[in-house]
């Protein structure tokens, strides 16, 4: 359990601001410009597989500003339960459930960091014979990601820090943060 702090104001807890809400608008949209321009006229329907909970902002997000017609499955997977900030092995904590069986398979997460993760979820796509499976991330840190992880669109290269905010939390927080933040390092013990 983790000391319950008041309610008080995200911006009080954030050192320093990486991208503000604006640039992260202008890079979904190109993104799904990138997207749209690979899918538009398949024969195969089109299934997002976004990977809860950290990229409910950006799916919601990057499927407004994809005109395609499309199906959505979800994923849940943990990485980092609680007030950690080193991944561990992944657990799928909801089965991917959603129609992905010959269909054009997107995966959407919100940040690659080890791969971990998107490993074990494009092992459990891939498992399902999909007619493609593709990947785009909002955040990658090159520093870590593995050469065996491809992921197909990247909306920013970051450094190796720990980020919160459009989506990405610590402990359960800060995920309604508009924009992408670092800690207070004292925040994160
Ligand atoms: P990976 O399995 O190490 O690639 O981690 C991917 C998952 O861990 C992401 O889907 C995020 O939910 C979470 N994660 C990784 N890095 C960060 C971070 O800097 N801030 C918040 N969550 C992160
Ligand atoms: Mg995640």
């Amino acid at each position: 359990m983790s000391a319950e702090r008041p309610v008080g104001q995200i911006e009080d807890d954030i050192a320093r601001i990486l991208f503000t809400r604006e640039q992260i608008e202008d890079r979904v949209r190109s993104l799904a410009a990138e997207i749209a321009a690979v899918y538009n006229g398949r024969e195969r329907g089109l299934t997002l597989v976004p990977i809860l909970s950290g990229s409910i902002i950006f799916l919601a997000d990057l499927i407004r500003e994809l005109p395609l017609r499309m199906k959505i499955a979800l994923v849940q997977v943990s990485a980092y339960p609680g007030q950690t900030t080193t991944a561990l092995e992944p657990r799928v904590v909801v089965d991917l459930c959603g129609d992905v069986a010959g269909r054009h398979v997107l995966v959407v997460d919100d940040i690659f960091d080890t791969g971990r993760t998107l490993r074990k979820v494009h092992a459990l796509i891939a498992a399902r014979q999909p007619a493609s499976l593709r990947t785009v991330v909002l955040l990658r840190k090159p520093s870590k990601a593995p050469p065996d992880v491809k992921v197909d669109f990247v909306g920013f290269d970051i450094d190796d820090l720990f980020v919160v905010g459009y989506g990405l939390d610590y402990d359960n927080h800060y995920r309604n943060f508009p924009h992408i933040g670092v800690l207070r390092a004292e925040l994160m013990p």
